[in-house]
């Protein structure tokens, strides 16, 4: 057992105990060390004034991602190299992306100019060359400029990431891998007593036990929603279990048939498996928060959090997917769809952790289509989340699995319309609009800040009509952007 958190920061390896569980990245940085290069914001993830890079090694890579240093607690950082905007200069030169920002004007407040320097360095490790316009918008999807405008950040973007990477960090990636591996072990880590405490199991038995031993822990994967509990609801969470370190947890498996993904795979990792089940996949998840939040935040941490207005839920519902999950030495695996009870009700016991999300692909004759409905193109949550699986057989629609959020207390099944819709000839534009009047039988949506109950009767309606429209082929042009259009950037 370890009883200290390791990192390392401004090239020194940290050893930290005796640490608050809930203290944040963005306090230890800026109350702890000075470092007040990173900015507070929103304090919520949503602004990217607190952008950090954490450089970790990820099936053996050395990768830099960028994330939100307020949301994230500092025992995530365990066994990563945080980086900010101090470390990027080198001898008085500045890094090619802060050089370029002045070049171009890129700032004027300076407020954002961190976080962006910080979302484009980890892009000047990462992204594809030459960088795009449409991947320069993904890049900086999580990061709020207020009085700059975004043109002069993309010219500074454009012409830093034209090249390959070329700065200090390019020329000592052996340096950087070596310390990382140092500090890569397989012990488990707890910090402080058994009634208040940060943990980090190793193994999923460690990880079960713990969990068995304190049901009343916060479990923490990527932390973008219980980060929040912590800066604005002020919650005082005394025991937290974070599950980034568990091995396996983080698997990604393929097989003829299904796709399985570990509880802690963050969205940015199953971005790609998911977008080769579907392009309309690879579009929800683009739009799925932003860059930052991607990074960390995970596929289960999404499922578990019961949200009824999540965006995985549904798709993966439409997918008939199936969550796997642990108790002490037994799991047990239900289909995604009976793991949602009530509005905050899961069917997940004390104790009890998510461990994998099985998700069937597409047979042949089967077609998929998923519709994210927000404010906002990025960093939105859904008003409404519509994503529906149709199995065709003859010109009709033989089975119909139709799942929505943001229509009711849940994520949801609309049964009565799937069981209209079978039967029903996709050249029958009559008959789907008599079996999508069932959709008022299936939900009663609620009216709140992001929608009225009447907005999102009529768009759930509409999401359903498009995608048979589309599957029929009966219209020519049904999206702004053609359906693969916007493929994952960079
Ligand atoms: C700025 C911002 C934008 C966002 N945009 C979106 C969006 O576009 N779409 C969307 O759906 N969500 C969005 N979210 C919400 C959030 O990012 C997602 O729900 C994310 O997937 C949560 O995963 P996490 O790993 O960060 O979970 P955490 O915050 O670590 O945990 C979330 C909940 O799940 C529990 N939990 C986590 N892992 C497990 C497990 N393995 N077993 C049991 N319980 C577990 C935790 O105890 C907690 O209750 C956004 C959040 C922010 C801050
Ligand atoms: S301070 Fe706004 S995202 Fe962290
Ligand atoms: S330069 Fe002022 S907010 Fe971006």
């Amino acid at each position: 057992m370890r009883r200290t958190l390791r990192f390392i920061f401004r090239g020194q390896t940290v050893e930290r105990d005796g640490f608050d569980p809930t203290l944040t990245l963005l306090e230890w940085l800026r109350e702890e060390q000075r470092a007040t290069g990173t900015k507070e914001g929103c304090n919520e993830g949503d602004c990217g004034a607190c952008t950090v890079v954490l450089a970790r090694l990820r099936e053996g890579r050395l990768r830099y991602e960028p994330v939100n240093a307020c949301i994230l607690l500092l025992g995530q950082v365990d066994g990563a190299e945080v980086l900010t905007v101090e470390d990027l200069s080198a001898g008085g030169t500045l890094h090619p992306i802060q050089q370029a920002m002045v070049v171009h004007h890129g700032s004027q407040c300076g407020f954002c100019t961190p976080g962006i320097v910080m979302s484009l360095f980890a892009a000047y490790h990462e992204a594809e060359r030459p960088l795009t316009r449409a991947a320069f918008d993904d890049i900086l999807s999580g990061n709020l400029c207020r009085c700059t405008g975004y043109r002069p950040i993309a010219d500074a973007a454009l012409a830093a990431l034209r090249g390959p990477a070329a700065d200090a960090f390019a020329n000592e990636p052996e340096l950087r891998r070596t310390r990382l591996e140092v500090l890569q072990e397989g012990s488990d880590l707890f910090i402080g007593h058994e009634a208040r405490f940060f943990a980090a199991p190793a193994s999923i038995e460690t990880m079960a036990s713990l969990a068995l031993r304190h049901p009343d822990a916060t479990l923490l994967a990527g932390g973008t929603d219980v980060g929040l509990w912590i800066t604005k609801k002020l919650q005082d969470l005394g025991k937290i279990i974070w599950l980034g370190r568990v091995k396996g947890l983080d698997r990604i498996e393929e097989s003829d048939a299904l796709l399985t993904f570990g509880a802690t795979v963050t969205h940015e990792r199953a971005l790609h498996s998911l977008a080769s089940l579907d392009p309309d996949l690879d579009r929800l998840m683009r739009r799925f928060g932003s860059r930052q939040v991607r990074a960390s935040g995970t596929l289960g941490g999404n499922i578990a959090n019961g949200s009824p207005i999540g965006d995985l839920a549904p798709a993966l519902i439409a997918l008939d997917a199936s969550v796997e999950m642990r108790k002490g030495g037994l799991s047990r695996t239900m289909p995604l769809e009976n793991f949602f009870l009530a509005y905050g009700r899961q069917a997940r016991e004390p104790g009890e952790v998510v461990t994998a999300l099985h998700i069937p692909k597409l047979k042949p004759g089967m077609a998929f289509r998923a519709f994210k409905i927000s404010k906002r193109f990025d960093e939105d949550i859904s008003a409404v989340m519509g994503a529906f699986r149709f199995r065709l057989e003859d010109g009709r629609i033989a089975e119909a699995r139709l799942a929505y959020g943001g229509m009711a207390g849940t994520p949801a099944r609309a049964r009565a319309t799937e069981q209209a819709l079978e039967g029903v000839s996709l050249s029958d534009t009559h008959g789907w609009a008599t079996a999508l009047s069932n959709l008022e039988a299936d939900f009663q949506p609620i009216s709140d800040m992001r929608a009225s109950a009447g907005y999102r009767a009529k768009v759930a309606r509409a999401v359903l009509g498009k995608a048979l429209l589309e599957i029929a082929g009966a219209a020519a042009e049904t999206r702004i952007h053609p359906r693969g259009e916007v493929a994952h950037a960079g």
